[in-house]
């Protein structure tokens, strides 16, 4: 239902119209009628008013806290401890998680970045070979690809989405090209059969970033087992927080093998005779990527509620957002009906000032007066980070694109609303009033 409502809202509008609406100077627009609701005729807490939001702090507190960890957690942990053999909690979490994304192989980690940089060792590519990632990622997704000698071609996101813009990436296919490595931004998927058919057609190796997106599926395919290896990150934030803690996914055996030796010297010895690294047990390949047992025992018991948990949160986002998109000028990114999305750390909505008539810092304003704890934050651009512009960190340089609109446009005119881990009704209601009192003042904002 929800699907059709953002369709609705999306599926006419171009990538260019998006971005060419959302930066029109929106003064003296004729705005589109919204219908006010009882008692948003009230005058604005920012001019005076009475705040539309009367909801407890620590109440507040509560309904957002997370990671959220209980008795199961701590018996788990104390069981861990009491019963001394504290390895045995990773290939318990290893066989839970691999039977949960039906991966033929997984290996635990300490994180995700170590779950990464053991994929980028196990694609085994000439120096010079070119991945393309978003630059609206996580560093490590571009960075630890220089100790492979790889080069990072940085790919704009789609501004519907947030996520992979396979159309950049169209365009930025170079001879050198060898993999492509979208990232499933705020628990949405990226749209894998687009990207895997563009990545075959292309002789690509597709690989996965799948640190946000606990649970999330397309087509009924967990994320993280599109691509031919893929990853997800435990820490503390994320949709299943182990406080630290990551996987890597591995759709065949010769990649699992090649990561889980580079970080795991004793795994070699565990693998078949034939296998071309079991000559490496000892050593690995250099680093030690253990994840900690005690994360482990956690993860364990949080992957427990986990679908659980997501479709509580998105019951609560769907009771919010289907009220919030009524409103002009404000939308969802944009999820297809054969994607089931997760939420990772916040409800993000877009502002289209053009529509709505006011700024997204004057929006701001006016709902943080109103006593609504929302928020924004611009997800480091990664080709504009000093290190990728410092020719002395790489084997070869990655060329810094002049602009990237697509992370411009998410950047600039998105909010965040927290996710809501218990029953939220009367916190949603007034949410949903203090934003229809604003959007009934839209003519008063826009002189703002
Ligand atoms: C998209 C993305 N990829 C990878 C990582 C790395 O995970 P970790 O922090 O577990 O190393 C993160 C961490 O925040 C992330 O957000």
């Amino acid at each position: 239902m929800e699907v059709k409502e953002t369709d609705k809202r999306t599926s006419q509008t171009t990538r260019r119209t998006f971005l060419q609406a959302g930066s029109m100077v929106f003064l003296g627009l004729t705005m589109p009628a919204c219908k006010p609701a009882a008692g948003v005729r009230e005058s604005l807490a920012l001019s005076g008013g009475s705040k539309t939001v009367d909801f407890p702090a620590a109440k507040l507190d509560a309904l957002t806290r997370w990671p959220r960890y209980g008795s199961d957690e701590k018996k788990a942990l104390h069981d861990l401890i009491d019963s001394n053999k504290f390895y045995e909690e990773l290939p318990a979490f290893e066989k839970e998680w691999k039977e949960y994304t039906k991966s033929p192989y997984v290996k635990a980690h300490m994180n995700g970045s170590s779950a990464i940089t053991s994929m980028f060792f196990a694609l085994d590519l000439p120096p010079g070979s070119e991945i393309m990632v978003p630059s609206y990622d996580f560093f490590t997704d571009c960075l630890a690809q220089r100790f492979f000698g790889y080069v990072p071609i940085f790919i704009d996101i789609d501004p519907h989405t947030a996520c992979f813009d396979l159309n950049d990436a169209k365009r930025k296919l170079t001879r050198n090209t060898r993999a492509v490595f979208p990232m499933h931004s705020w628990g949405l998927p990226c749209e894998m059969d687009h990207i895997t058919n563009f990545a075959k057609e292309k002789g690509l190796i597709v690989i996965e970033d799948a640190a946000h997106a606990h649970g999330a599926t397309m087509q009924g395919k967990k994320m993280g087992t599109w691509g031919v290896m893929g990853i997800y990150s435990f820490q503390a934030t994320k949709v299943l927080p182990s406080v630290e803690g990551g996987m890597g996914m591995y759709q065949t055996r010769e990649y699992y093998e090649r990561a889980a030796a580079f970080g795991h010297y004793e795994d070699p010895l565990k693998f078949p005779l034939d296998s071309p690294v079991r000559a490496y047990e000892g050593t690995g390949f250099g680093q030690k990527y253990r994840m900690h047992p005690f994360a482990a025992a956690i993860a364990r018991q949080q992957l427990r509620g986990l679908d659980e948990r997501n479709a509580f949160v998105e019951a609560n986002v769907r009771r919010l957002n289907d009220r919030l998109i009524q409103l002009p000028g404000l939308s969802e990114p944009r999820i297809r009906p054969d994607q089931k999305r997760a939420y990772y750390y916040a409800n993000m909505l877009l502002l289209d000032p053009s529509k709505a008539g006011f700024s997204r810092d004057t929006l701001m304003k006016a709902l943080k007066a109103e006593g609504v704890s929302i928020s924004m934050w611009d997800y480091p651009e990664q080709h504009k980070l000093k290190i990728y512009s410092e020719a002395k960190w790489w084997h070869h340089p990655p060329t810094i694109p002049l602009s990237m609109p697509g992370n411009e446009y998410v950047n600039h005119n998105h909010i965040f609303l927290p996710l809501l881990y218990d029953e939220a009704a009367e916190l949603i209601d007034q949410y949903a009033k203090a934003f229809e009192k604003v959007w009934a003042h839209r003519s008063e904002l826009a002189t703002l």
